[in-house]
């Protein structure tokens, strides 16, 4: 069967705390002071990363507390951002919107500020782009739900006061708890500035796991939805995304680990596709999740019989909604 890394991906939908080698938080975590498990890769696989699908999203959210510790300098920013885009473009992504959490980088990390974390990230990507001119990088910066309201805030501030290096705004963590709607006013402020709004919603099961798909367009103003998996339990939902023409960020290896659906196999993204809902394709976390781009892409070949049709369709729909500059966009995927 074909391997699709060497095909051109735009990639909108992946956290850059989910996304750093084993190496490397072996490396940063002696830098930072952090006592691993294991500073042996095979054994500290089995403590950071997550191969094996567990329990449910919170569970694997709790996965990142760990990697979190070791995030406490600029020096360590910058070079996890450094091999993140190097990562992106080695796996054929040419088009990429890297996300993270401010407030939650800096959660017990008195040496940094949201400020000095967006600088280091920012230089960072810098440094790869002047390695690969070709490769384009936006940042979308998130609200992280379950951490103190006053760090939402800082996060809207930061967005908005340095709205001309983020492309867009985004809200994640555990949905269970944390609706949508308390955060409406910080995404007002933020969508005035003139950011790009996608928001994290269906994605764990759950009985209002459909609507809050509508609740975030409606309340947040999300033209983009990350996951949205669960929006094929409601056909009602379903015609509200085509009519809003909003589009789901899907990410089919992540839903299969956080147990949002039982197997790749019965994953609903063709049966979303086919209802004519757009999506795009993408990896979400992908050295926690021990894969890359290409392997979703080689993932959906073999268990959906996708080809060059369905993957030029998902990349078309990512260049349409992307956040960064679409024309710029659409000239790094030729
Ligand atoms: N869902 C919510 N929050 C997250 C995720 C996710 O898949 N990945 C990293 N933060
Ligand atoms: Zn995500």
């Amino acid at each position: 069967m074909k391997d699709w890394r060497d095909y051109k991906k735009t990639e909108l939908h992946r956290h850059l705390e989910g996304s750093i080698r084993l190496q490397t938080i072996i490396d940063i975590a002696e830098e930072a002071g952090v006592t691993l498990p294991s500073k042996d890769p095979q054994v500290l696989k089995d403590h950071a990363l997550v191969l094996t699908p567990m329990k449910d999203l919170s569970s694997v959210l709790k996965k990142f507390w760990l990697i979190q510790s070791c995030l406490a300098t600029e020096t360590i920013l910058d070079r996890i951002t450094y091999e993140n885009c190097v990562d992106a473009y080695n796996d054929g992504i040419r088009v990429l919107e890297l996300r993270y959490s401010p407030g939650f980088i800096k959660t017990n990390h008195d040496k940094l500020t949201y400020a000095s974390i967006h600088e280091a990230i920012k230089r960072g990507a810098a440094r790869a782009r002047e390695q690969y001119p070709d490769l384009v990088v936006g940042f979308i910066c998130i609200i992280s739900r379950d951490l103190p309201l006053r760090d939402a805030e800082l996060t809207a501030d930061l967005a908005i006061s340095h709205k001309d290096s983020f492309v867009g705004f985004d809200l994640a963590g555990d949905e269970i708890g944390f609706p949508s709607i308390g955060f409406k006013d910080f995404f007002k402020k933020v969508r005035n500035s003139g950011l790009g709004i996608t928001v994290h919603s269906g994605e764990a099961r759950g009985p209002d796991a459909a609507f809050s798909i509508q609740e975030s367009i409606e309340h947040l103003g999300a033209t983009r939805i990350g996951h949205g998996v669960q929006i094929i339990n409601d056909l009602k939902v379903v015609d509200y995304v085509k009519r809003a023409n909003v589009m789901l960020e899907l990410c089919p290896t992540s839903n299969y680990l956080t147990h949002a659906v039982d197997t790749v196999e019965v994953h609903p993204i063709k049966k979303i596709m086919d209802l004519g809902v757009k999506v795009s394709l993408n990896s979400d976390d992908p050295h926690l999740f021990g894969i890359d781009l290409t392997h979703e892409y080689n993932l959906l070949a073999r268990t959906h019989g996708f080809g060059q049709r369905e993957f030029d369709q998902m990349n078309s729909n990512a260049l349409e909604f992307t956040f960064l500059n679409k024309q710029i966009a659409a000239q790094a995927m030729k």
